[in-house]
């Protein structure tokens, strides 16, 4: 549950004009290692897969590809309207802390950058576990979001780094106030294991993000969602005019927070 200390909404907001960019931006930078991982869980013709908090709904469709007309695809997000229609999806408004799961036997759950971001994060995991088949596949995936000052590779100018870090800390610090936790990455696993899932093992990803590319765009895209809270937290307008083009400037490169992906099965 939100303790009294945090918000306990869902930092983002899909209705945001900038959400298609950033959904889309996350979808370029992340579904090659996805799909991956969930093609190694063998997903194939005939599988039930369930995914949460589909964003641009790329992995509901690639799972639809896979699973062809004899398996089948829910899509479900708390706003789902950024998921194309496609006739082995079926979207749904859902809200993964609350509303029942779907009564399917799932044989692969699969949520990217969700639970990272609820509260409800351990208790909503093995909810998931219990809705999976016999044998079925929970792959969760989230940001390990580093905070610390070390994750310019290269930048243009003096201060720029400085720049970054405020803005990297400032946005960080409104997740964790919204309820995000930013280490939660890392106990996947462990609270994978604890709801009695078997060959538990995790991926890591991480990358270069130069400017002016999608890594930087979706810090870009960020800025322009969280400009309010941005403001709100003190960073100017002048700042966050700076970090912008920072983040097009294609001498600056970043490390990547680390997105660590579990999975377990039943
Ligand atoms: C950061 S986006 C990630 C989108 C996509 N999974 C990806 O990785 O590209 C988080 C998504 O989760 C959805 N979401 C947030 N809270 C949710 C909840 N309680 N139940 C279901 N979906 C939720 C948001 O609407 C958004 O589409």
């Amino acid at each position: 549950m939100p303790t009294a200390e945090t918000t306990g909404r869902y930092t983002f907001d899909n209705d945001i004009p900038a959400a298609a960019e950033q959904l889309d931006h996350l979808a370029e930078l992340l579904d090659p290692h996805s799909q991956r991982v969930l093609a190694n869980t063998g997903v194939g013709p005939g599988w039930r897969c369930f995914d949460i908090g589909s964003g641009a709904g790329t992995i509901a469709t690639w799972l639809a590809g896979r699973v062809g007309a004899d398996g089948y695809v829910v899509a479900g997000d708390l706003k789902p309207h950024h998921v194309p229609a496609h006739h082995g999806i079926e979207v749904r408004r859902f809200d993964v802390r609350t509303d029942e799961v779907p009564a399917h036997a799932f044989d692969v759950i699969h949520a990217r950058l969700v639970l990272m971001h609820l509260p409800e994060r351990e208790r909503v995991l093995h909810r998931l576990a219990q809705a999976l088949a016999p044998g079925g596949y929970l792959v969760i995936s989230d940001f390990h979001w580093s905070t610390a000052s070390d994750l310019v590779l290269h930048a243009p100018n003096s201060g720029d780094e400085a720049l970054f870090d405020l803005f990297n800390r400032t946005l960080a610090d409104i997740a964790v106030r919204n309820g995000a936790d930013l280490t939660w990455a890392r106990r996947i696993h462990a609270t994978m294991r604890a709801a009695g899932l078997a060959e538990v093992y995790t991926e890591i990803d991480v990358q270069s993000w130069a400017g002016g590319q999608s890594g930087c765009l979706l810090d870009r895209a960020n800025s322009f969602q969280l400009e309010g809270q941005l403001r709100r937290a003190g960073m100017s307008h002048g700042q966050l005019e700076q970090v912008r083009a920072l983040l097009l400037h294609p001498d600056f490169v970043r490390l990547s927070p680390l997105l660590l992906t579990s999975v377990g099965r039943k």
